[in-house]
């Protein structure tokens, strides 16, 4: 899955010189560190798994030829955030991609208590401090790109999944908010809404999803998509429940939402 050269030109234009994508061991945000050095932007990889981003940081040096940084952190603690702000002073960054982050299924009153809370501080807490931090720098400079991962269940409260999609409901009202907020400031915020991704996701959330998009195609349409237009729903799937249900009443998504998600976490009913 590559960018036409054209995409390419427009994405280094706008956003060269430095990426910082967290959750860029995995998924997602490996997909997408991949994309954006093929555009000849230097890339900061932000995990916790030191060895794999290692990995992943000599195959981008030596493929594209950029400068790459690994930074190994555990985000959902608060020190981490500032130790990834302190290791990234000095580099120019342009585009900031928050693609960290997990979910958790299942009945919400037998949930791990300490799991849902370290889900909050890395599907928020990280989010809101580097999309703080890294917009203040982009609209002094009046340059740059952030793109925030939302999810398909962040419209409506989602039994089975609902302290999960409460965290995207959260993100997606953050990019909602801030994008009207710094409009005609010279920085683009995306609000990234895939659907079921074949990822490291379904199986730390404990979800069997079904069909699912590859995280090529959908780093492709992100990328497409940030600067051009405020959100984005990758593949078919997205596009149809998300556009389906958006005259719907609220408490008939939940239901639908209900539904889904009953699918995909029957194999935990025993
Ligand atoms: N997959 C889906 O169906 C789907 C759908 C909609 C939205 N999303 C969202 O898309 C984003 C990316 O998910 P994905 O599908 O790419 O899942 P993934 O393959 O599991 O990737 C998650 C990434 O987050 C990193 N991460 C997890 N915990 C972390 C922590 N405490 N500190 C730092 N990094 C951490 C993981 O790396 P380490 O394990 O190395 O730390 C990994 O790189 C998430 O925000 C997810 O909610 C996913």
């Amino acid at each position: 899955m590559i960018l036409s050269k054209k995409e390419q030109q427009r994405l280094k234009q706008a956003y060269g010189d430095w990426a910082l994508i967290t959750g860029a061991s995995s998924g997602i945000g490996l997909a997408l560190s991949e994309l954006i050095a093929s555009c000849n932007i230097n890339v900061i990889l932000c995990s916790r798994s030191e060895d794999k981003l290692h990995t992943q940081a000599s195959r981008l040096k030596k493929t594209y030829a950029i400068d790459v940084k690994v930074i190994a952190l555990d985000l959902s603690e608060a020190e981490s955030i500032d130790l990834l702000i302190q290791q990234t002073q000095g580099l120019t960054i342009s585009l900031f991609v928050a693609s960290a982050g997990f979910g958790t299924s299942g009945n919400f009153l037998q949930s791990s208590i300490h799991e849902e809370v370290n889900m909050l501080r890395l599907n928020c807490e990280a989010v809101l401090r580097l999309t703080h931090y890294f917009m203040q720098h982009m609209v002094y400079r009046k340059k740059g790109g952030i793109i925030l991962l939302s999810s398909i269940v962040a419209f409506q409260g989602v039994p089975y999944a609902a302290h999960y999609a409460a965290t995207k409901a959260y993100v997606q009202s953050l990019a909602e908010g801030t994008q009207q907020e710094i409009k005609g400031m010279g920085v683009d915020v995306l609000a990234a809404i895939p659907g079921p991704v074949e990822s490291g996701f379904g199986q730390r959330a404990n979800m069997q999803m079904g069909t699912a998009l590859n995280p090529e195609e959908v780093a492709k349409s992100i990328l497409k998509a940030i600067g051009k237009s405020k959100s984005v729903l990758p593949g078919l799937l997205s596009k149809v429940l998300v556009n389906s249900l958006r005259t719907a009443p609220r408490f008939l998504r939940v239901k639908i939402m209900e539904t889904i998600m009953k699918e995909f976490t029957k194999h935990q009913m025993g």
